[in-house]
């Protein structure tokens, strides 16, 4: 009996040691927590979808994962308003009406880009630039029409997208709505937005907001716009970035930066290519590999960790952070900015499965 009760106390010592070391550092990854679930006390975390994601293996990671979805292309200008008195909304419902049925929220992307804009906004019957009145009127049915649409449903809008430009001196794109309407486009565009749905949350959002002279353009206008008291919320930090850039001390500045303009600040767009960064399209080239090496992954798990400690460090000011695709089965960075060039940005495989990053993301 003796020997009984001393084997059995004995396994049970041994049991609770494995147990013990098992949570110091799991040996075989454990399929939770969850991103929701490991951030569900600091901020939704959230996906960009097609309407392809939302059946099979993708949906169900995507409901299982994700607290939060953003449509990839649906709701840009040309996809949802491809002709003047012509929305196709089939693809923007899917998606909202496959959040409503998982309980994940939406933020809605985007109201007013350069890019992916339809031609028809810009031109009469006649193929004419149109005057400034007739821009003015179609930002607004435009904007008034795809917000009516979804109010209620989608608790955020990306409302003015990419406005700054990389280079030159410049602080406002060269693009047709600057050139038709000057600067005041911007707000414009809020105030449409706003008098739409004046509960949901209004970003201006944009990409490379860690270089130092495209940053201070975009605090400039901001700041501008909040003196103007115009209803801006937040401010959509892309995360277009790689396993080599940004680092923590230029995150921590961008997100205090901005945030000291009363501002809450959102990661819009989340991946990390694991080649060096280039924001434009270029031919390939002999030297351009497709490859992941053992030493990206590496790389790529601690830029990850990074990011998150400096989002979670930043609680209240991060409202949200998004990733910009599924898993790496398939991203847009497969052919951009390097057309055919397979790049592994994200926190899932090409088979769904977690890779390193995830763990470092999830467990902290
Ligand atoms: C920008 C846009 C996004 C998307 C990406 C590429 O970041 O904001 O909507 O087009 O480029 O997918």
């Amino acid at each position: 009996m003796k020997t009984v009760k001393r084997t059995v106390s004995l396994a049970a010592t041994l049991c609770s040691l494995i147990l013990i070391s098992a949570q110091i550092k799991p040996v075989v990854p454990a399929a939770d927590p969850t991103l929701r679930d490991a951030y569900k006390n600091y901020f939704p975390v959230g996906v960009a979808v097609a309407p392809r994601n939302l059946t099979g293996p993708e949906a169900e990671l995507i409901i299982r994962q994700f607290s939060s979805v953003t449509p990839e292309n649906a709701m840009k200008m040309g996809p949802i308003h491809p002709q003047e008195n012509k929305y196709f909304w089939q693809d923007a419902d899917a998606i909202v009406d496959f959040a409503g049925k998982n309980g994940l929220k939406v933020r809605g992307h985007t109201l007013c880009w350069h890019n992916q804009t339809p031609g028809w906004f810009f031109t009469d019957s006649l193929g004419s630039q149109v005057s400034r009145e007739v821009l003015l009127g179609r930002l607004k049915r435009h904007i008034t029409d795809v917000v009516s649409r979804y109010k209620g449903k989608v608790y955020a809008w990306d409302v003015v997208n990419e406005a700054v430009p990389d280079t030159g001196t410049d602080t406002y794109r060269q693009s047709k709505f600057y050139s038709i309407l000057g600067e005041e486009y911007i707000e414009k565009a809020f105030e449409y937005a706003h008098a739409a749905d004046p509960n949901a949350v209004l970003f201006y959002n944009d990409y490379n907001t860690e270089n130092p002279a495209k940053q201070d353009k975009i605090y400039q206008l901001l700041k501008k716009l909040k003196e103007k008291k115009v209803p801006i919320n937040g401010v959509g930090l892309q995360g277009h970035w790689s396993i080599y850039e940004p680092t923590a001390k230029e995150v921590d500045n961008s997100i205090n930066r901005f945030a000291s303009l009363g501002l809450v600040v959102q990661i819009t767009e989340l991946d990390l290519s694991v080649y060096p960064k280039e924001h434009v399209r270029r031919q390939r080239r002999d030297t351009d590999k497709s490859e992941f090496t053992l030493d990206m992954t590496d790389k790529q798990a601690a830029q990850y960790k990074m990011l998150f400690e400096q989002f979670r460090k930043h609680k209240g000011k991060v409202t949200g952070v998004t990733f910009w695709n599924v898993s790496d089965k398939s991203t847009w960075l497969d052919n951009f900015p390097v057309p055919g060039r397979k790049d592994h940005p994200l926190l899932f495989d090409q088979n769904y499965q977690p890779k390193k990053a995830f763990w470092g993301v999830v467990n902290y």
